[in-house]
């Protein structure tokens, strides 16, 4: 191998510094906007609200493990979604007055009875979490099948 110039040092430096900086901002960046499924939900159920203190109609998000979750009292009983939407990975919101499940930054919106997609760009439903009432307290889980063994 030849002898290394100053110059070509310092062009190799140079470039290891620019990936390094690429990598350093980009890697966080796409973790962020795609985040990885309900694999890094917890093992144990999470109690989220006391029964009593969530009539019909009202919703709350909640921390549930890395993400949050969505839990709507709907009519129909309670259901609980992750609340990351599916598009970009916003964090959805429920809207009282219109009865849905709605993404802020580009207009998608969800059905709470399901989580499926009513309108604009997300490709898939919400994910569906599990929720229950136990003892007077709100709980959610993962779903069976995704739930960490
Ligand atoms: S991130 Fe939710 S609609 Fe685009």
């Amino acid at each position: 191998m030849g002898d290394v110039t100053r110059r070509d040092f310092m062009k190799i430096a140079g470039w290891a510094a620019a990936v390094t900086s690429f990598s350093a901002v980009t890697v966080p960046l796409i973790a962020y906007l795609y985040p990885k499924d309900l694999s890094e939900t917890p093992a144990d159920p999470v109690m989220v609200a006391d029964a009593s203190a969530f009539p019909v109609g009202e919703a709350r998000v909640v921390q549930f493990g890395r993400y949050p979750a969505l839990i709507i009292h709907t009519s129909d009983g309670l259901r609980a979604y992750s609340a990351v939407c599916t598009h970009f990975a916003c964090i959805v919101k429920w809207n009282a007055e219109t009865g849905e499940i709605e993404c802020p930054c580009h207009e998608g919106y969800f059905d709470p009875a399901d989580g499926s997609v009513l309108a604009g760009p997300p490709p898939t439903p919400l994910a569906a979490l599990d929720v229950y009432t136990e003892g007077g307290q709100v709980y959610v889980a993962a779903p069976q099948e995704d739930a960490p063994q």
